[in-house]
């Protein structure tokens, strides 16, 4: 159980390449007083957007701290953090910081890690992250609703040495379904939906506005750290006329690599960053499309380049790579092999191309949920809705233990499979293995595929495992698995 150790031949040359580089940031200030000495204070409450643009509608959404996404929470790897919630909201709800490798108190599921936080009550999270890298937060209560009505944010955990790089940009992408009035339709829950792609919306934000174009610079490097916030948008983003390098997946560095077709695949929940440099003229424009869904591609913004002189000639010379995470190796030869097969939804979907999207009425086939049952089971079982008491573990492991998970995809339709506490390396997908030695938390699986995945259950307590569409996980693709 060796821990990835990080390669000091390149942390040196790394350094020696930054040396006298403009190491600018360019991610959203702090709303102010979310961050202070003492930690941050962050506050579920209801406030107004303008998503679609500064001239268009306002719309009622739910916030932390006022804003969608919400206040962008920077921690340091290695150094203590304290986030106060404060519930504003006339509901009750939890944090989960998903991603973060964190003790189970702090996970932020109801009923199985904390009680509830109820409307005008505080709950402080503690904890101390591992791993740098690109997270994100969102409720585990009601999550349908108040995920699907703006409540998420970004968490950026600093790596202990900067990245060379010029800028550092977040693009927290979310996918919204609105009515005509601008505001939120409401229907959440809609059980047809829920059999099927989940409740994909009409309307994608980035940084929480419909955006035209974002601004670079001729001849900088931007690393990019893309964050799909969406209750079930799958995105597979195209960067016409650039090349980006993906150097992390879920927060956990990756081998550096060029996506497959050069489209980065994003599934709710998922998070990629991604070095680009901006090796076009001043003045020009690149559309960022997201080509999915078959038939239904659209623009998500356009690189813009701005009118200054390149930064550089040449494409900066510094390793793209970034140092590993202290991930616990798993042996494999010794590992506990279990099954997670998933099962239900719609038994006959419109699968075309890459993905589907429930659309125009068309229905056939039958689904397990007709008739007020449960539409999706992970091993003929369902939990259904959020987190809740009395959710007894589907498996238990020893602590320490080496597991491989087998994952089956037995339905017709795609499902991001996230597990809470840990991180997972991938080994294969459906029989192949997974170049490029990469870790996820959230699993992006096509109808039928079966991938692997190991990982060392070194994190005690009751994790929640979940397809991270939530219409899926409501309607019963969750389960709990015990690290005792
Ligand atoms: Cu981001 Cu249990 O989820
Ligand atoms: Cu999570
Ligand atoms: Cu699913």
């Amino acid at each position: 159980m060796a821990e990835e150790s990080n390669s000091v031949v390149s942390r040196r040359s790394l350094l020696q390449a930054g040396a006298g580089l403009l190491l600018a940031t360019a991610l959203p200030p702090f709303p102010a007083g979310a961050a202070s000495s003492d930690g941050y204070r962050i506050v579920a409450e209801p406030a107004r957007a303008r998503l679609a643009g500064l001239d268009q509608r306002e719309t009622d959404v739910w916030t932390y701290n006022g804003t969608v996404p919400g206040s962008l929470v920077r921690l340091r790897q290695g150094e203590p953090a304290r986030l106060l919630v404060e519930n504003r909201l006339a509901q009750e709800t939890t944090v989960h910081w998903h991603g973060i490798r964190l003790p189970n108190a702090m996970d932020g599921v109801p009923g199985l890690t904390q009680l509830p936080i109820r409307p005008g009550e505080r709950f402080v999270y503690e904890f101390t992250p591992l791993d740098a890298g690109t997270f994100w937060y969102h409720p585990h209560a009601n999550s349908l609703e108040q995920l699907g009505r703006g409540l998420a944010g970004a968490v950026i955990v600093e790596e202990r040495e900067a990245v060379a790089v010029d800028r550092d940009l977040l693009w927290f992408v979310t996918d919204w379904r609105l009515n005509e009035d601008g505001g939120i339709a409401s229907g959440f829950g809609n059980r047809m939906e829920a059999g099927m792609s989940g409740r994909v919306g009409n309307t994608v934000t980035l940084n929480g506005r419909v955006s035209e174009a974002e601004t670079v610079r001729a001849g900088e490097r931007v690393r990019l750290r893309l964050v799909n916030g969406s209750l079930a948008r799958i995105m597979a983003l195209r960067f016409e006329g650039h090349r980006p390098v993906i150097v992390a997946i879920d927060g956990q560095p990756c081998d550096a690599h060029e996506p497959e077709r050069g489209r980065i695949l994003l599934g709710p929940a998922m998070r990629v960053d991604v070095m680009i440099d901006m090796q076009a003229d001043p003045g020009r424009r690149y559309g960022v499309m997201d080509e999915f869904y078959e038939g239904l591609s659209y623009q998500l913004t356009q690189l813009a380049y701005d009118g200054r002189s390149p930064l550089r000639a040449h494409p900066l010379d510094a390793p793209l790579d970034l140092s590993r995470n202290p991930l616990p190796e798993p042996d494999l030869a010794a590992a506990e092999r279990q099954d997670l097969t998933i099962q239900g939804g719609m038994m006959s979907g419109m699968m075309t191309g890459t993905g589907s999207m429930m659309g125009g009425g068309m229905m056939h086939g039958t689904m397990m949920g007709m008739g007020g049952a449960p539409s999706w089971a992970i091993n003929g079982m369902s939990m259904t809705g959020d987190g809740h008491a009395g959710m007894e573990p589907a498996i238990t492991f020893q602590r320490g233990r080496s597991i491989i998970l087998v994952l089956r995809n037995e339905t017709a339709w795609w499902h991001p499979m996230h597990f809470h506490g840990h991180s997972l390396r991938v080994l294969s997908r459906n029989g192949v293995a997974v170049p490029h030695r990469q870790w996820q938390d959230t699993v992006l699986m096509a109808p039928k595929d079966v991938v692997e995945v190991a990982f060392v259950a070194d994190n005690p307590g009751d994790w929640m495992l979940h397809c991270h569409v939530i219409d899926h996980q409501m309607a019963g693709l969750m389960t709990v698995l015990r690290v005792a």
